[in-house]
């Protein structure tokens, strides 16, 4: 049984906290886009850990900030909080069937015949499909002369997400038109107007979804009874506790948010990887080295596991920038959370880079330092909801290690190759949302080492 009661609409009586609605219709969403962690941090400041804010069309939020209350709705020990419920309005009408629109027994279903597609097996087909995809997409980078990355490394992660997750050619017409099709359902997740009417973008995107429903329903058939290593074809292939295969309907609500999940996220994560790399030479230099050790032109998967700096990196990349700035749920009750009590069937907001930039739980929190991820540091270990870019509790993300995986051997064959220059003094704006990033895209020089 589900646990979000789908009649019962979002309460929107907070009399009871402090906080701030900003604007009508755009509540405080405007500030939120272009700095979302001012914002938790002047809340935080004025109203302490629990404060109200309305967002995009009036949606009214509890604004909940610490790992406590991090660990209170993701690790949701008695049922309380609602994933689908917290993401209904925003991911529903484009993603109604994807992993994190479903709780409970059918949220587990989804999971358990996603898993064999993540374990290490599975991990280990995909460096295989990752090598030459990514090496080609290297090869065709300008060298010596600036580009932006971020457009880049979508273009390269578009060819693994067709061939790794469709188990289609990179360099065929259905992949690029998969590409197409792709952003388009995309823009509809951040027009401020999500209405169907003629003319507008979200209309556009309605289409596209069904376009990409209609084609991953029709090629099922083909696919069943393959032995083919991409998701899409594992997926088909999976079966229930009773033998049975997977409905349509599950295939493709999860395909279509497998395509979403991973693919705005890793942009994030590796374009600014390459920002803190390029600001910061010496840990360009370390990983480097890191990679040179490994006597391999093809990484294999334990080649790449054994990147350890590497992963400091990208965790403290991901410390500063979680690619998911914003984790929401919504309570299915009353519940009583480090001495507050939030009402039922409330919308509530989590912000990961505001726990990651918690001084309590943090040493330096503002400086660049990997090393912090290091055994004898372990700082991420002071409490198991500080640190969470991967969410936690039964919605962590199903994609963890490929993500690592997929950046630790883009980074091998970069930069065993290429030192990664930037602009000097270098200190662009950022953006916080929809993907935090670079606002001019990051501008970057490759010199052959
Ligand atoms: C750096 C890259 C990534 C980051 C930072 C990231 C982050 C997250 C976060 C924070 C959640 C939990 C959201 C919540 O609980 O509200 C999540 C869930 C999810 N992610 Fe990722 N993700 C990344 C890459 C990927 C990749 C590569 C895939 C697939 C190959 C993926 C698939 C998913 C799925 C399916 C879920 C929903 C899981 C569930 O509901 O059980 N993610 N991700």
């Amino acid at each position: 049984m589900s646990n979000i009661n789908t009649t019962v609409p979002d309460n929107r009586d907070l009399s009871n906290f402090p906080g701030e609605y900003g604007l009508p219709f755009l509540g405080k969403t405007i500030e939120v886009v272009k700095d979302s962690i001012a914002v938790c941090n002047d809340h935080f400041k004025r109203f302490g850990a629990v404060s109200k804010i309305d967002m995009v069309r009036g949606q009214r939020v509890l604004m909940c900030l610490g790992p406590e209350f991090n660990e209170a709705a993701l690790f949701d020990k008695d049922g309380s909080f609602s994933s689908a419920g917290g993401y209904a309005s925003s991911l529903g009408s484009l993603y109604p069937d994807g992993m994190l629109l479903r709780d409970n027994a059918k949220h587990k279903k989804t999971r358990r015949a996603s898993q064999p597609s993540f374990k290490t097996d599975a991990l280990k087909t995909y460096v295989e499909l990752l090598n030459p995809i990514q090496s080609r997409r290297i090869d065709m980078l300008p060298k010596d002369e600036e580009f932006l990355f971020y457009d880049a490394i979508q273009e390269t992660l578009m060819d693994v997400a067709a061939k790794v997750f469709i188990g289609l050619d990179e360099k065929s017409p259905e992949a690029q038109k998969l590409h197409k099709i792709f952003s388009n359902i995309n823009k509809g997740l951040i027009t401020p107007f999500p209405y169907n009417l003629p003319f507008s973008q979200f209309r556009k995107s309605l289409k596209a979804r069904e376009t990409l429903r209609r084609f991953i329903t029709e090629t099922i058939p083909q696919r069943r009874g393959t032995d083919g290593v991409d998701m899409f074809s594992r997926y088909c292939n999976a079966r229930d506790e009773d033998g049975n295969y997977l409905e349509d309907v599950d295939i493709d609500g999860h395909m279509a948010f497998l395509l979403f999940a991973a693919f705005d996220t890793t942009t994030s994560a590796l374009t600014n990887i390459l920002y803190y790399l390029g600001t910061h030479q010496d840990w360009q230099e370390k990983v480097r080295d890191e990679i040179n050790a490994i006597d391999n032109e093809m990484p294999t998967f334990e080649d790449v596991a054994s990147m350890q700096l590497t992963e400091y990196v990208f965790n403290e990349t991901l410390r500063f920038w979680p690619s998911v700035m914003i984790l929401n749920r919504r309570t299915t009750r009353e519940v009583e959370v480090g001495g507050y009590k939030l009402p039922a069937h409330t919308v509530v907001m989590l912000s990961p880079a505001f726990t990651h930039r918690m001084e309590e739980w943090w040493d330096n929190p503002h400086k660049f330092d990997p090393m912090r991820f290091s055994p004898e540091r372990a700082e991420h270990k002071r409490h198991g909801f500080s640190y969470i870019p991967f969410g936690g509790g039964a919605h962590k993300c199903i994609g963890m290690h490929f993500a690592l995986l997929n950046a630790r051997l883009y980074l091998f064959r970069l930069l065993k190759q290429y030192r990664v220059e930037l602009r000097e003094n270098y200190n662009p704006d950022w953006l916080h949302v929809h993907l935090p990033r670079p606002a001019d895209a990051l501008p970057i020089t490759l010199r052959r080492i």
